[in-house]
């Protein structure tokens, strides 16, 4: 136990112990202090050990090329292929019968699949497209729930060249199609519908919601059959997967791409209510989604069963379910469902039928389950765990504590994984058989990886005060670029400490008296709400996107469950205020105004997607702005959390607050 930290302040929670790995776990771990050593002693010979552990077609001639910088250059002159590496080379080595998926369709069906059958499903897969003409570089959007044919179709692109754009499924269809047409993908690939909760709902209509209209760069959609749901079809552009892929060869050669080869792009929220293209290459990434899975999650190949909850539509999902654990040649769980379909034990039968042993998910799930009672999973036998992992937002101490000792038996190690979307794979996270972890501390940055605090000047900060996350050195997974948009690349994540060359976070942390690491959330307009990201922004503007609404400012308020919920505060157009709605909403008299804001709430589920929608909408006739016009979101904030009102002084007009603390 190190001495008690005094200064950690209320997210990071004040209780110090620190929980240490025991002997067996470190005897047998993947990772022991040395690789600190051997990473600190040479950064880029230790990334070239990290590479080595893949195969490639063509060896590099350069570890890395930063002169470019910002956008980097891995493993220069290198070859590989990402599919090869993830499914053949299993095979080839005598593995084609282990099972890569268990998979568990949300109805109660289920599919066991080797890593033999992912190869021949990846290659009909890879055959069909390439007779459809698609041919490396060009971009394909990925719009499925989590069944099998979506990482056969991700490993299909891989294989090919063809740079993927996964869209999660409960995007609208005018999320898909900004996607769509952003990247000009050729081909959608989509399910005709998908099951949620116990009951099989539309997602192909999307798709043809999202292509009507304006032409679009889209020549074909592929369907995989899985709710039998009716669809209509487009003659010509629509082609089932059941009569064409199925019907492919098994048999198809591999062929090495640059390292440098777009892998793929994912939309991501930024501050503005366009979603960011990040773009992920080949070499690097691949390199550093193994080495982590490997690392972080302590991974052994034919012994462990993995399971990482998220959803393919996400980083996580890419990185942790998809790359890294295929490429280490795991055995893992994917789970199409909710949590609590058909009822709260879902999770805790599954980790019972498979015996999973490494379990992945989000702080927002773990309060969910605190929420439902420890007599659930108290009803399971959870004993093959032995590692859990946290990710996606600061997992609170209370949190933390209740993950270890009700689903991991107060045994299983728990390692709090900081990463983006826009690093590609775990940067920030304690090493299972090496740190001593204190709840809801991220600890350290990973061997290879370079983090610092400062403040807003770029000064190092000492430890106890907060300050903004920086990256300091390049590294393998890091984003290349956003798609289309080089210049908002810069301004967004390089240009805050341009002369440092650092790469900005946009979250805050601090070091603790000990030196570990705590990451205290976003310091942008960026909301986190059950993991996921969403700008202010965009909710603004499917806001006002309704008639009634003249201007509206929304707000991340804190949540027990989600972390953030989203808060919005509208003022409607004169004709709305006119027409009595609001006056009526005031009084409560009929439900007009309750009527109102229920339109507005399903207009921002409709526009982006139900994880979008308000908690809470507040119809206030101003807003607080700055003499400059910026509305002050830390004191809307202030209100939506119920507390007294920060500084003031700065408002136009500082009684505003009054008429919105009463309405
Ligand atoms: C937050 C998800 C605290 C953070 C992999 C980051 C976290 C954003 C953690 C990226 C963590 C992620 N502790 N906060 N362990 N992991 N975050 O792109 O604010 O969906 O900037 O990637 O999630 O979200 P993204």
């Amino acid at each position: 136990m190190t001495s008690a930290t005094t200064d950690l302040d209320s997210t990071a929670g004040s209780v110090p112990a620190t929980y240490s790995p025991d002997a067996a776990f470190i005897a047998s771990a993947n990772a022991d202090g040395a690789l600190y050593e051997r990473a600190a002693s040479d950064q880029l010979g230790f990334w070239a050990d990290q590479a080595r552990r893949l195969q490639w077609d063509q060896p590099w001639t350069q570890v890395l090329d930063w002169s470019d910088a910002p956008v980097a250059k891995w493993f220069i002159d290198g070859k590989l292929n990402v599919a090869y590496n993830c499914v053949d080379r299993h095979v080839i080595d005598g593995h084609g019968e282990q099972v890569a998926i268990h998979w568990e369709g949300e109805p109660g069906d289920s599919r066991d699949i080797t890593y033999s059958e992912l190869l021949a499903e990846v290659s009909r897969a890879a055959n069909y497209l390439t007779e459809l003409g698609m041919r490396a570089g060009d971009r394909v959007a990925i719009y499925m729930p989590m069944v099998p044919e979506a990482i056969v179709s991700m490993l299909a692109c891989a294989r090919l060249g063809l740079t993927h754009s996964v869209v999660f499924a409960g995007f609208s269809p005018t999320a898909l199609r900004q996607r769509v047409d952003d990247a000009e993908a050729r081909l959608v690939i989509t399910t005709d519908g998908q099951w949620r909760r116990g009951a099989a709902a539309p997602l192909k209509a999307a798709v043809d919601e999202a292509l009507d209209g304006a032409p679009s760069s889209v020549e074909h959609v592929l369907v995989v059959r899985r709710t039998n749901i009716d669809v209509l079809w487009t003659e010509g552009r629509d082609l089932w997967w059941h009569d064409t892929v199925t019907d492919a060869s098994p048999d198809h050669q591999a062929q090495g791409f640059d390292a440098e080869h777009p892998l793929f792009i994912l939309y991501t929220s930024g501050t503005t209510g366009k979603p960011k293209g990040i773009l992920h290459t080949t070499g690097g990434y691949l390199t550093q989604a193994s080495y982590t899975h490997h690392n972080v999650f302590d991974h052994k190949a034919g012994h462990d069963v993995y399971w990482c909850t998220a959803d393919i539509g996400w980083v996580t999902g890419h990185s942790y379910i998809v790359y890294g654990p295929l490429s280490n040649r795991a055995t893992q769980v994917v789970y199409e469902g909710t949590p609590n379909s058909p009822d709260e034990h879902r999770h805790f039968e599954i980790i019972e039928k498979y015996g999973v042993t490494i379990y992945y998910t989000a702080p927002t799930l773990v309060r969910t389950f605190m929420k439902w009672g420890r007599q659930i999973p108290d009803a399971h036998n959870l004993s093959s765990l032995r590692l859990l992992g946290s990710v996606g937002e600061p997992i609170n101490p209370e949190a933390w504590r209740w993950y270890r000792d009700v689903i991991g038996g107060n045994r299983t190690p728990i390692v709090d994984t900081w990463w983006q979307t826009e690093t590609g794979a775990i940067m920030i996270s304690p090493l299972p058989g090496v740190t001593a972890t204190k709840p809801g501390a991220a600890m350290a940055p990973l061997p290879g990886i370079s983090a610092k605090i400062v403040d807003d000047e770029g000064t190092e900060l000492d430890s106890g005060r907060s300050g903004l996350l920086v990256l300091d050195q390049p590294w393998p997974s890091m984003l290349r670029g956003i798609w289309n948009d080089m210049d908002r690349f810069r301004e967004t994540y390089w240009d805050r400490f341009a002369a440092a060359g650092w790469y900005f976070a946009g979250d805050g942390a601090k070091l603790d008296t000990d030196g570990d690491l705590w990451i205290l959330g976003r310091v942008d307009d960026v909301m986190n709400v059950s993991g996921h990201r969403i700008s202010t922004a965009e909710v603004e503007s499917a806001l006002v996107g309704h008639a009634g609404v003249a201007e509206a400012a929304v707000v991340g308020a804190s949540d027990d469950t989600t972390g953030q919920a989203i808060v919005a505060f509208v003022i409607l157009t004169a004709d709305t205020a006119a027409s009595g709605r609001l006056q009526v909403a005031r009084n409560s008299a009929d439900n007009t105004g309750a009527a109102l804001i229920a339109e507005l709430k399903a207009e921002v589920s409709r526009e982006i997607s139900p994880i979008a929608r308000p908690r809470e909408i507040h119809i206030v006739p101003e807003l607080p702005k700055t003499r400059s016009g910026k509305i002050m979101r830390r004191l809307l904030r202030d209100v939506a959390e119920g507390r007294e009102l920060g500084d003031t002084s700065t408002l136009v007009d500082p009684k505003v607050f009054e008429t919105i603390a009463r309405g």
